[in-house]
C-alpha cells in the first residue's frame, strides 16, 4: 500500500507541492464566482469521498470550512468531537486511525497535542489534515497567503511582521517564510517566543527570521502585520498572559509605524481590546473576513492535492 499524503505541517511538504495548492486554491476560488455556496463544483473532484473532522478543541471556522470544502468538491463529511468518539474515553490513536481508515477516505483532526496527530498520520491508511495542534496551524497560513496574494501582493520578500505570542500560528509561519519566501519579523515578549527547535528548522530550510521584543520596531515599514489571541486553547494561565502581553496589543500607533498600505491579518477567533484594538481589527487596513472565508477555498486545495 501507497503512503497516504498527510498535510501535517508547512515544514515537510516542499515548496513547489505549496506553490501548486496555493494556485489551486486561487483557481477553484474563480470558479465558483456566482454560484450558491451549496453548490458542487464543476468537476466534483471528491465524488465518492467522506472526510472525518475529528476536534478535541472548538472551532467555528475550521468546522464549517473543511465540511462546506467536502460539499463544494462533491464529497461528504462526518464531524466528530473526540468526546463522541471513543477516543475520549481513552480508545488508542492508533485503533481509531486503523478504524477509521476503514470507513473513511481521509481525516482532518485538530487536536491538544501534535504527538496525537502525529500517531494518527502514522497509523493510517488515509490521508490526515492537521486543524491545528499545540504545535502549529499549517492550513491558516495556506488561507493568509491566498488572502496576500489576492490583495496584489507577491509573497516573495513581503515583509511580514508578527507581533505578540510565539504560538501555533507563528510557527507555521516561521516553516512557511523559508518556503515561500517572505520575510518574517517576530516581536514576542521575553518567555513567549517561538521554540528554539522550530526556528532551526526554518532557519535551516533558507527562512528569513528577524526577532525583536520591541513591536514598534518590528511593524516599522512592515508591509502586513499579524496578531493572534493572547490565550490560546488549552493555556491555562490567561491572568499572566493578558498582563504580559498586553505591550504587544496592535494598535493605530503599530499600523502608523508600517507601511502606509500595510495589511493587517488575525486569523480568528479575536478579542478587540487585547491583542488588537477594535480600531485596527475593523478598520481600513484589515483583511480578516476575507481570510476567513479563503479557509475554504485553501483547504479546498488541500483536501484535493491530499487525494490526488
Ligand atoms: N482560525 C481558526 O482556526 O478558527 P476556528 O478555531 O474557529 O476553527
Ligand atoms: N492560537 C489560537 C488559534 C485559534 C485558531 C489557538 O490555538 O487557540
Amino acid at each position: 500500500m501507497s503512503t497516504p499524503r498527510h498535510f501535517l505541517g508547512l515544514d515537510d511538504i516542499p515548496a513547489s507541492e505549496l506553490r501548486v495548492i496555493l494556485d489551486e486554491a486561487h483557481r477553484r476560488k474563480a470558479a465558483r464566482k456566482g454560484m450558491s455556496k451549496g453548490a458542487i463544483d464543476a468537476d466534483a473532484p471528491c465524488a465518492g469521498k467522506t472526510l472525518a473532522l475529528i476536534f478535541e478543541k472548538s472551532s467555528t471556522r475550521t468546522r464549517f470550512s473543511f465540511d462546506m470544502g467536502m460539499r463544494q468538491l462533491g464529497g461528504s463529511s462526518i464531524t466528530a468531537t473526540s468526546n463522541d468518539l471513543q477516543l475520549g474515553r481513552g480508545e488508542a490513536v492508533d485503533d481509531t486511525a486503523k478504524v477509521l481508515s476503514r470507513f473513511v477516505d481521509g481525516m482532518m483532526l485538530r487536536a491538544n497535542r501534535h504527538a496525537t496527530l502525529m500517531e494518527l498520520a502514522r497509523n493510517a491508511s488515509v490521508p490526515v489534515i492537521n486543524g491545528l495542534t499545540d504545535r502549529s496551524h499549517p492550513c491558516q497560513i495556506m488561507a493568509d497567503l491566498q488572502t496576500l496574494e489576492e490583495q496584489g501582493r507577491t509573497l516573495k520578500g513581503l515583509r511580514l511582521t508578527w507581533v505578540g505570542d510565539g504560538n501555533n500560528v507563528a510557527v507555521s509561519f516561521c516553516h512557511a517564510a523559508a518556503k515561500f519566501g517572505f520575510d518574517l519579523t517576530l516581536s514576542t515578549p521575553a518567555g513567549y517566543g517561538i521554540a528554539e527547535t522550530e526556528l532551526s528548522i526554518a532557519n535551516g530550510a533558507g527562512a528569513n527570521i528577524i526577532l525583536t521584543a520591541d513591536p514598534m520596531a518590528a511593524a516599522s515599514a512592515a508591509d502586513v502585520v499579524i496578531a493572534d489571541t493572547f490565550v490560546s486553547m488549552g493555556d491555562d494561565d490567561a491572568d499572566k498572559r493578558l498582563s504580559d502581553l498586553s505591550p504587544y496589543q496592535v494598535t493605530d500607533a503599530v499600523m502608523r509605524a508600517a507601511d502606509k498600505d500595510a495589511l493587517f491579518l488575525h486569523c480568528l477567533p479575536a478579542h478587540r481590546g487585547e491583542e488588537v484594538t477594535a480600531s485596527v481589527i475593523d478598520g481600513p487596513h484589515s483583511v480578516i473576513f476575507d481570510e476567513a472565508e479563503n479557509r475554504l477555498h485553501a483547504q479546498k486545495a488541500i483536501i484535493k492535492w491530499c487525494f490526488d
